[in-house]
């Protein structure tokens, strides 16, 4: 073989493995996506959720929800009911580490918070969102009963939060929907304990439900009162406007007869 002969050889054979290098570099990345796409089975709205998801809350989550040290729990079947509640409510995204997440204002909108749960609830399920319907369609009194012998030693009979050990508290039910309600026995954040359904039917969460929301309706102290002042002001103006009535009623008597 002549020299130049070797160096042809050498350099088509160069040649040849750039472009196999080459097409199967452009090939990978044709199909690496797609079949990614197909391994991981993810619904259009999961995946959605997924970007949400890494790019909200992966650092204190990790990359398979795994959790990180020191920074989160694992979400590997916290399910649905448990991200609705912890966004929804707006104490997740965690803004800092501190000794309980507050109630702060949604970071999300209603469908991102629908992505995040699609996502959280294809890694490992765990408890759903309650099924349609009206929440409160549940007996009253025995919301209350249910109330008292579950939930006051915690937020109080009328539902207006307590404290409880190491700086933490069970915060007041004011601000809470009725699937803020729902999903908190759902999923038992922090040191609240989680009501499965076979503790609490879901008829017997419906009558709670119930009960807190009639609670605070009724524990308004003034229907119609002036600025808020409560019951006195109140009285006062009916009696004053009583006795100028009598007054009134007198004197259309006396003139009669
Ligand atoms: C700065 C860190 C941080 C970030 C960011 C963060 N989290 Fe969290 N997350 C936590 C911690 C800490 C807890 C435990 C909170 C507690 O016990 O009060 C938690 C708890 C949760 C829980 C409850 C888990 C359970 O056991 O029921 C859910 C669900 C959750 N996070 C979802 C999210 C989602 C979704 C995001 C992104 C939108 C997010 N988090 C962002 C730190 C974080
Ligand atoms: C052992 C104490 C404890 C008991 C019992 C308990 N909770 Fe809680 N609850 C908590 C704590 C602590 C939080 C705050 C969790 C957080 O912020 O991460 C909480 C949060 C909540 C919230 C969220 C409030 C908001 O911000 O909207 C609701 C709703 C709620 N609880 C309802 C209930 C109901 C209903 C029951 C009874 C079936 C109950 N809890 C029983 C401790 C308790």
């Amino acid at each position: 073989m002549t020299r130049f002969a070797r160096l042809r050889k050498r350099t088509s054979s160069g040649l040849a493995l750039a472009v196999a290098l080459v097409a199967v570099g452009i090939g990978y990345s044709v199909a690496a996506p797609t079949s990614s796409a197909q391994e991981s089975g993810l619904s259009v709205e999961a995946m959605a959720g997924q970007e949400l998801f890494e790019n909200g809350c992966i650092t204190c989550h990790g990359r398979n929800l795994q959790g990180v040290e020191d920074q989160g729990p694992s979400l590997i079947g916290v399910g649905e009911a448990s991200v609705y509640f912890q966004v929804s409510t707006g104490r997740m995204p965690l803004a800092q580490q501190e000794a309980q997440a507050q109630r702060k204002a949604p970071v999300y909108d209603d469908t991102e918070v629908n992505q995040l749960m699609a996502y959280i609830q294809a890694n490992g399920g765990g408890p759903e969102m309650p099924s349609e319907g009206d929440l409160r369609d549940g007996d009253l009194a025995e919301g209350g009963e249910l109330f008292r012998l579950n939930c006051a030693s915690c937020h109080n009979f009328a539902g207006r939060g307590g404290a409880l050990s190491s700086g933490k508290n069970a915060p007041s039910l004011n601000p809470s929907s009725d699937l803020d309600i729902y999903t908190a026995m759902l999923s038992g954040p922090q040191n609240m304990p989680v009501f499965g359904d076979n503790q609490l039917t879901p008829e017997d969460k419906r009558a709670i439900i119930n009960y807190v929301q009639t609670l605070k309706e009724t524990a308004d102290p003034g229907g119609l009162s002036i600025g808020r002042a409560g019951p006195v002001p109140e009285g006062l103006v009916i009696w004053v406007v009583g006795i100028v009535g009598c007054v009134i009623a007198c004197f259309w008597v006396g003139t009669r007869s």
